[in-house]
């Protein structure tokens, strides 16, 4: 299994990749903070280190955050998720790449249309890249409370690559939640769609919900 100890946030600087970012930093990984600007990754690095009384969390440029990380996560804005992996295809060759997209309107907030943005990324990237599709229905909010405890939220994780989806379990056990592999990154779409149903259910009942999965045992 692929040792992680570095992982880069692209579009860190985020709601989710803050978050996640966070979380990851607390749990004791290495993590990059990626922007389109590097003064932005900096700043948004050092506040996460004073929030976490830290000194490990490093800001660079997306690009840069790439080549020092031994895993990527994309976080940035659903309408640069096409134009941010484009710029970015060169330098991910080889990584592990999780894709963490929605792709949902609101105020309508339905499911999205097939193929997956998991798929649209591998599509764009290439074999060279092992991409994942995952946290879509992990909202940011959900990521600032509870550090360092058990969340009661799972992951459903996607990918044509076995092994980068269980790389990806493992990293999402480490922040407090459940991770589990759930096929290929076609299955991804109604991970994604999910995330539309949460969005109305959590209007009607002013709640905060994610997803919780029952009856497996690992
Ligand atoms: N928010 C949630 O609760 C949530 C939950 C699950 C999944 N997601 C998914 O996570 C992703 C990020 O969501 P978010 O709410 O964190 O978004 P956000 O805070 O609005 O933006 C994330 C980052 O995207 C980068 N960005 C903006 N325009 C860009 C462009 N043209 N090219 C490249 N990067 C650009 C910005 O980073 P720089 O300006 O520093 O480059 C920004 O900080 C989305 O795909 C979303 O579907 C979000």
């Amino acid at each position: 299994m692929t040792e992680i100890k570095k992982i880069a946030i692209l579009g860190g600087t985020g709601k989710e990749g803050t978050g996640l970012g966070m979380r990851w930093a607390h749990a004791g990984y290495d993590v990059i903070i990626g922007s389109r600007q590097l003064e932005k990754a900096q700043k948004a690095a050092l506040s996460l280190n004073e929030k976490l009384e830290l000194d490990t969390v490093i800001g660079l440029e997306n690009s840069d955050a790439v080549k020092a990380a031994d895993i990527c996560i994309l976080t940035v804005v659903q309408a640069a998720h096409e134009s941010a992996l484009a710029d970015l295809k060169d330098v991910l060759q080889g990584k592990i790449l999780v894709d963490a997209t929605v792709r949902i309107e609101f105020p309508k907030a339905e499911p999205p249309k097939p193929p997956s943005a998991g798929r649209i990324a591998q599509d764009i990237l290439g074999e060279g890249v092992k991409v994942v599709a995952a946290f879509q229905n992990i909202p940011a909010k959900a990521l600032g409370k509870k550090l360092g405890r058990d969340l009661g939220i799972d992951v459903m994780i996607c990918s044509d690559d076995i092994e980068a989806a269980e790389v990806t379990v493992d990293l999402t056990e480490a922040i407090g939640m459940g991770g589990y592999y759930a096929g290929d990154l076609d299955n991804a779409n109604v991970v994604e769609g999910l995330t539309a149903l949460l969005v109305r259910m959590n209007k009607h009942y002013k709640g905060n919900g994610s997803i919780r999965i029952a009856g497996i045992k690992k």
